[in-house]
Parts: structure tokens; C-alpha cells; sequence
């Protein structure tokens, strides 16, 4: 994992570097995007087109490209009008450390540039097209899931449980199953291999966000780099206040199964992608 980590970063710095930007937008998009993250979804598109073609490095552009999207995200959630939060992998969030208006700004500097590294790295056109149609789709849904974290606005007719399953598949899930999807398409998946990509990909993005759940209200500052306690204290709604501790902890058990059970489909091939799923079941930041 550490290898592609270590890929992925230096396309992230020498992209951004090659970018003409103002010098204080660049170096606020560099402490956001080059501080730290686990990278997550890189190495999930980097595993999915491993597991559909045997080879990984053909994802690199599209995991890097999530991974700014997803950067951006962060920056945004972090804002004193979205979750208000001032640390974030251990760090000054960006808006503490260069102010609120360039927080903004590197915020919506990061989404466009995901769009332009893609058109930028992949030659085949109709990949490309394909890629940016599933990123943008993506974006759309995490936005709409920010927004029904934070104002709500979800039918009443749903049960607690299904707006909990709304918010967290498109905040969270939307960029993860793009991550796993893009990785597939970059790896030339047929459609049985896809399916079962995106079938991994839709339990691996709920499993993660209750994950983040659990880690908000049992982790802590040292272990996630991130203020917890916060969640239930903004009213939000979240797995373990809507199912308590010990369901949430067996929903994320029977999301791993669903994970682990997609990936065997693809053979051999898909093992790193289920131990991967372990991993992310089991992570403490
Ligand atoms: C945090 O994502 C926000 C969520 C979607 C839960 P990560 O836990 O992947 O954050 P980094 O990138 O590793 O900091
Ligand atoms: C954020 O969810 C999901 C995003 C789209 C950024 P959270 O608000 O729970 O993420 P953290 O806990 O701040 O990382
Ligand atoms: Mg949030
Ligand atoms: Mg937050
Ligand atoms: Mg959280």
C-alpha cells in the first residue's frame, strides 16, 4: 500500500505544481492535499483495476482525481458553516491556518482540478468521458449528501435508519463506489466484473462511514487526528445514535461479509480488494 500511496503523491505534487496558480492558492492546496490522508480511495481504484486486469498503475490519474474531489470535501466540512472543526489530521484545518475565504477558494480550486487531470493524463477519449461522467455524478451525490447532513431535508416518510442510509451512501459512499468504479473502467472491466466491483464498492462506502461514526463517539483526538464527540453534540445523525453501539458495530461485520463475498467473485485477483474491505472494517483513524 505504501508504494502506491508514494504514486500517487508525487502525480498529486508534480500536477499541482504544474498548474499556473497563485503562489498562497498553491501552497493552501498543498497543506489540504498533501497532508497526510490515508488515500483510501486511490488505493481502492488502484486495487479494483488490479483485480479486473491484474495490473494497478493504469489507475493512478483516476484514484488521484477522487482524491482531490475528496479533498476538497474535507476542506468544505470543515468550515465554521458546515462542522465547524479546527483539526484535521492532526493539523490546523485550512481555514485556521489561511483563513476562510482561501479555504473556499483551494476547496473549489482541488474540484476542478480533479476534472483537469483527468483530461489531462488519460489519452484514450472515450475513457476519459467515462471517467469524468462517473466523478462528477459522484461529486453531485456527496454534495447532496452534505446537504442532508447538514440541513436535512429528507422525506419524512422515511424512517431514521433509511435517512441515515441516504446521507451515508451519497456523502461518503458516492466518492468511494466513483473510486472503485473508475479504477474498473481504467482496467477495461467487462460488465459481470463491475457488477461485482460496485457491489464491493456500495458495502465498502456505508461500511466506512459508520466507521467514522464508531470513531467519533469511542476514538480519539490521538488516534483520528480529529476532534471526536462532535456528532451527537450537533444533533447529527449517525449509525450508532440511531442503532446504538453494538448493532453499528455488527452492521460494519456484515458489511465486511458483503464486501468480501463481492470480491471473491473476481478470483484470486480480488483478495487485496477483500483484505482491503478487513482493513477499513477494523482502522482506529
Ligand atoms: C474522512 O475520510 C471523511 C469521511 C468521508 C468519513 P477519510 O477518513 O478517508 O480521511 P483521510 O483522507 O484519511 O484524512
Ligand atoms: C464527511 O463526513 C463526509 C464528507 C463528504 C466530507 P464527516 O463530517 O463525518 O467527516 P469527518 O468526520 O469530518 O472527517
Ligand atoms: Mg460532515
Ligand atoms: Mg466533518
Ligand atoms: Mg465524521
Amino acid at each position: 500500500m505504501n508504494e502506491i500511496i508514494a504514486a500517487v503523491d508525487s502525480r498529486l505534487e508534480r500536477f499541482v505544481a504544474s498548474r499556473a496558480l497563485p503562489p498562497h492558492l498553491l501552497d493552501a492546496i498543498r497543506y489540504a492535499l498533501l497532508g497526510g490522508g490515508k488515500r483510501l480511495r486511490p488505493v481502492l481504484a488502484w486495487r479494483s483495476c488490479e483485480a479486473v486486469c491484474g495490473s494497478g498503475e493504469r489507475a493512478i490519474a483516476a484514484g488521484a482525481a477522487v482524491e482531490l474531489v475528496h479533498s476538497f470535501s474535507l476542506v468544505h466540512d470543515d468550515l465554521p458553516a458546515m462542522d465547524d472543526d479546527d483539526l484535521r489530521r492532526g493539523r490546523p484545518t485550512l481555514h485556521i491556518r489561511s483563513g476562510e475565504a482561501m479555504a473556499i477558494l483551494a476547496g473549489d480550486a482541488m474540484l476542478s482540478l480533479a476534472f483537469e487531470l483527468i483530461v489531462e493524463s488519460v489519452e484514450d477519449a472515450l475513457l476519459a468521458n467515462s471517467l469524468v461522467r462517473e466523478l462528477s455524478q459522484a461529486t453531485a451525490g456527496m454534495i447532496a449528501g452534505q446537504v442532508y447532513d447538514t440541513m436535512g431535508g429528507l422525506p419524512h416518510s422515511l424512517s431514521p435508519l433509511e435517512r441515515l442510509h441516504m446521507i451515508h451512501r451519497n456523502k461518503t459512499g458516492a466518492l468511494i463506489r466513483a473510486a472503485c468504479r473508475m479504477g474498473a473502467m481504467c482496467g477495461a472491466a467487462d460488465s459481470s466484473a463491475m457488477d461485482a466491483v460496485t457491489r464491493y464498492a456500495d458495502s465498502v462506502g456505508l461500511m466506512f462511514q459508520i466507521v467514522d461514526d464508531l470513531l467519533d463517539s469511542e476514538g480519539t483526538l490521538e488516534q483520528t487526528g480529529k476532534r471526536t464527540r462532535k456528532d451527537a453534540a450537533a444533533g447529527k445523525l449517525t449509525f450508532p445514535g440511531v442503532l446504538g453501539l453494538a448493532a453499528s458495530r455488527e452492521e460494519v461485520e456484515r458489511l465486511r461479509g458483503e464486501a468480501c463475498l463481492a470480491a471473491s467473485i473476481l478470483g484470486p485477483r480480488g483478495k487485496p480488494l477483500a483484505d482491503l474491505a478487513t482493513l477499513m472494517a477494523s482502522r482506529k483513524a
